[in-house]
């Protein structure tokens, strides 16, 4: 896979004292959908602002198709953004928007891509809809929309999954697999959400602070950074005191990565299967089987592989109201 879009050694501070890149080393293949996965503050916005030139770093290369960018206007009709804060026009239609960036970018055909663009968003049917008449959701699908009429190259998403329910992300997860498949566009997102960077991205760079902390695919950083598995065991909330001690017993005998939690029970390891296949055995042979209400196999998460890396969970800068935050 060739490279598309290469970073070297990037630097970003804003009013000489926040930090927000320092010193990004990126390399985006041809065709692959990269995540960049990153608590709030952690540089993500900054970084993309600089790949599709509104921001000028204050150090640093970056290179499209190997050539080294030096304004912006030669990066017109290459690329896409859909910035983290929603862009259009609130008082126009959907479909008047979608006219009118089409005629910014001179698109030959308007009408049959707007069309496509449309359908693969599921705005059909919304397309007569007042643009700020929509749900935060449907916003954020019309502002993605909007950026990938012109058939960019490469698409840069900043949050796109922001003012989601589980409804509108998933049209989103098939949105992008179908750009992936029929267009053969490179896709950049940023979120601080585990859950969109592993399930959309081909590859993922988890950021803190400026910086990269690791990249690869999500199984990889899985397996280079989260092998240990959870068992999470659940007993009925009748159990009595004493069983639960004699249980709390045997498995700490085996399982020093024990804690409980209420009547949970969650053990460490870096074999599951055989973990509860050794549980099961010791739960017969204390007879408490019938207590038993649920055994569970929690594989390592990209969440995981921030808590090892930076020993904080992403989830505790995770505010989310909802929709945008700035
Ligand atoms: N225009 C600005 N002026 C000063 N500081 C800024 C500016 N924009 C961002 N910052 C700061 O730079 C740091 C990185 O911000 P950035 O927006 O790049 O983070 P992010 O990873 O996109 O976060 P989020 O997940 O909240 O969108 C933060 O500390 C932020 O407060
Ligand atoms: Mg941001």
């Amino acid at each position: 896979m060739t490279v598309i879009l290469q970073t070297r050694n990037l630097y970003k501070t804003y009013d000489k004292k926040v930090k927000a890149v320092q010193g990004i080393d990126l390399e985006i293949k041809n065709g692959e959908v990269f995540g960049l996965l990153g608590p709030n503050g952690a540089g993500k916005t900054t970084l993309i602002k600089m790949l599709v030139g509104i921001l000028k770093p204050d150090k640093g290369e970056i290179l499209f198709n190997g050539i080294k960018l030096n304004g912006t206007t030669e990066l017109k009709g290459l690329i896409g953004y859909a910035p983290q804060e929603l862009v259009f026009y609130p008082f126009l239609t959907v479909l008047e928007n979608m006219q009118l960036f089409a005629s910014l970018y001179s698109i030959k055909n308007a009408r049959k891509r707007i069309d496509e663009i449309l359908e693969l968003f599921q705005l059909t049917e919304l397309s007569k809809r007042q643009a700020e008449k929509m749900s935060g959701g449907q916003k954020r699908r019309l502002n993605i929309a909007l950026s990938l009429l012109h058939s960019p190259q490469i698409l840069f998403l900043d949050e796109p999954s922001s003012g989601m329910d589980p409804q509108s992300r998933n049209v989103l997860w098939e949105s992008v697999e179908q750009l992936k498949e029929k267009e053969g566009v490179t896709i950049l997102l940023s979120t601080h959400l585990m859950e969109v960077a592993d399930k959309l991205s081909d590859r993922v760079a988890i950021i803190d602070h400026g910086k990269v902390l690791t990249v690869g695919t999500p199984d990889e950083l899985k397996s280079k950074h989260a092998s240990i598995e959870t068992v999470e065991i659940q007993f009925a909330k009748n159990i009595s005191p004493l069983i639960q001690e004699k249980i709390t017993l045997q498995l700490k005998d085996k399982y020093e990565q024990l804690s409980t939690a209420n009547d949970r029970f969650f053990i460490k390891t870096k074999n599951g299967l055989k973990a509860i296949s050794d549980i099961m055995k010791t739960i017969e042979s204390l007879a408490v089987l019938s207590y038993l209400q649920d055994i569970q196999l929690r594989l390592g998460t990209l969440e995981d592989v921030f808590l090892n890396l930076t020993g904080k969970e992403l989830r505790e800068n995770n505010f989310s109201f909802g929709g945008d935050r700035r």
